[in-house]
């Protein structure tokens, strides 16, 4: 399965699909479906998106 990552306006990334995220010892945190990662680095529910980044107004536009 195709895993996806979205860089959201102003926001989180949003990653799709049947994935691992590991932490810095490998531990994984299996996951399936949609989770959103924080890039503002003001969540307090790292590394997932607590949406504080509208508290802070990150702003940053990616494009390719
Ligand atoms: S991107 Fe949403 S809290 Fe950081």
């Amino acid at each position: 399965m195709t895993v996806e990552i979205r860089i959201n306006d102003d926001d989180s990334l949003e990653v799709s699909g049947d994935f691992d995220l590991l932490d810095e010892e490998g531990d994984a945190y299996r996951h399936r479906g949609k989770i959103r990662l924080c890039r503002c680095g003001a969540s307090k529910s790292k590394p997932y998106c607590d949406s504080a980044h509208a508290l802070i107004n990150f702003e940053s536009k990616v494009r390719g």
